[in-house]
């Protein structure tokens, strides 16, 4: 089947998608549980030295990869190895992106209720927020209701379409969401008693010091920008032959780090000015996931007048961050039933959703379903096949086809050290560092 192929339509709208994709419930809700796990200050130099060495260039890799391939993320590999096994490392990243909707569908339901409940008042009028937080993990029906939801709301976007559907809502969302985390932050940090919470972010605590750490900063990393699963590789196969593959992964990744830091600098500050004892959200904070966002942060605009506006502000911001990623996560999949197995997008998105419903219901029945999937994915599918992509661009892919997609052919400038470096970088540093972290994080 011959499909013809869409693309986005502006630069501003395929950056917008892409940090769409990339930005979501691991910067504001992962990140900054994962920070206070690991030490704060020592936690965000490793993870920002992922980002810069094999963040950015896998990214790259993976732009390259989806334009010159002009596929989803299995046809991409298949196009450009023909007769070879590349294309499992395109469909390992397929069924990832699978699995991560099976619980990051279920958190993105926890954000719909609280939106409800900010909304109605309802959330600031609670006694116990750990209550009523744990009241809904108890309810699963109500937990699978909200997915479900979700799961349809973004199937919607999937259905209307790569450019109206997703660049178009990117393109909005995307705006609002900055604003937001910046009228967030600045009421965070102009809070009295908001340093001590800076400085938990941003002192380094060696005792925290574990021996997951690479591992976890690298995870987060790849899983904070999308990489590793074929999503931005499919929305690379939508970019246009004049955008700049190089500085378009910059500036992604540039604004997922920052609206990474940016979630810290809200929910730190805030947390241990607004509370009495700080020894238990220090406890919170490092248990962190769940709690942090559904407990602490209600707690802390308990404490402000206009509560429920700033709760719904901050749960609507969480919901439109989710979502982007979900569509990005959905339509890896849609892209590989439609083209691979000559499905209708349609019956493809039927499909995927009622596998995600099923995961989904699982996961909020299960808490270790849920955290099984997580850890798995974020620690152990991302880094594989962040590992593979590094080696099939350093070592398989022609160097004249990275090299073309990098300059478009020769139009931009790009300076041939830099090639060289990228080369280099992908050849020895990431798959030597990746198998280290790898082998140090699983078995030590
Ligand atoms: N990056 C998104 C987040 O930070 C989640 C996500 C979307 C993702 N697409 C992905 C993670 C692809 C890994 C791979 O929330």
């Amino acid at each position: 089947m011959n499909i013809k192929r869409i693309k986005f339509a502006s630069k501003l709208g395929l950056v917008a998608a892409a940090a769409g994709s990339a930005v979501g419930l691991g910067n504001i809700w992962r990140f900054p549980s994962q920070a206070a796990d690991g030490g704060g200050a020592l936690f965000i130099f490793l993870y920002i030295g992922c980002i810069a060495f094999f963040g950015i260039p896998l990214m790259m890799g993976e732009f390259i990869i989806g334009r010159s391939g002009r596929a989803n993320a299995s046809g991409s590999f298949k196009k450009l190895a023909p007769g070879t096994q590349w294309k499992w490392v395109g469909r390992l990243g397929i069924l990832t992106a699978f699995l991560i909707l099976g619980f990051y569908m279920v958190v993105c339901g926890w954000t719909m209720e609280y939106i409800v409940q900010s909304v109605s008042g309802q959330l600031m009028a609670t006694e116990s927020f750990g209550e009523n937080f744990n009241n809904l993990l108890q309810d699963s029906t109500r937990q699978s209701v909200w997915m479900v939801l979700f799961t349809l709301l973004t199937a919607f976007f999937i259905l209307a379409g790569v450019k109206k559907g997703i660049e178009q809502s990117a393109k909005i969302l995307m705006p609002v969401l900055f604003l937001l985390l910046l009228i967030l932050g600045f009421r965070s940090v102009t809070l009295s008693g908001s340093a001590e919470g800076l400085a938990f972010l941003f002192k380094p605590n060696m005792g925290a010091v574990k021996s997951t750490i690479f591992l976890d900063a690298i995870g987060q990393a790849f899983f904070s920008l999308s990489i590793g699963m074929g999503a931005m590789t499919t929305y690379g196969s939508y970019f246009r032959d004049d955008s700049n593959l190089r500085n378009t992964a910059f500036q992604v990744s540039l604004l997922d780090t920052l609206v990474a830091v940016l979630a810290g600098i809200i929910i730190f500050p805030a947390a241990f000015a607004l509370t009495q004892t700080p020894e238990t959200i220090v406890t919170t904070l490092v248990a962190g996931g769940p709690g942090l966002l559904f407990i602490t942060i209600p707690q802390l605009f308990h404490h402000l007048p206009f509560s429920s506006l700033w709760a719904t502000m901050f749960f609507v911001l969480l919901g439109i961050a989710a979502l982007t990623s979900t569509i990005s996560l959905m339509e890896v999949v849609t892209t590989f039933l439609h083209e691979e197995l000559n499905m209708l997008r349609r019956n493809a998105v039927t499909f995927i959703s009622m596998g995600v419903v099923v995961l989904g219901v699982t996961s909020s029945i299960s808490p270790q379903f849920f955290d099984i999937l997580d850890y798995t994915n974020a620690k152990i599918m991302l880094p594989l096949s962040g590992l593979f992509i590094s080696l099939f661009i350093g070592w398989y892919l022609d160097k004249k086809i990275t090299f073309a997609q990098l300059t478009n052919d020769g139009t931009l400038s790009v300076s041939v050290r830099f090639l060289k470096f990228y080369i280099f970088i992908l050849r020895y540093i990431a798959p030597v560092a990746i198998v280290g972290i790898f082998v140090y994080g699983i078995f030590f």
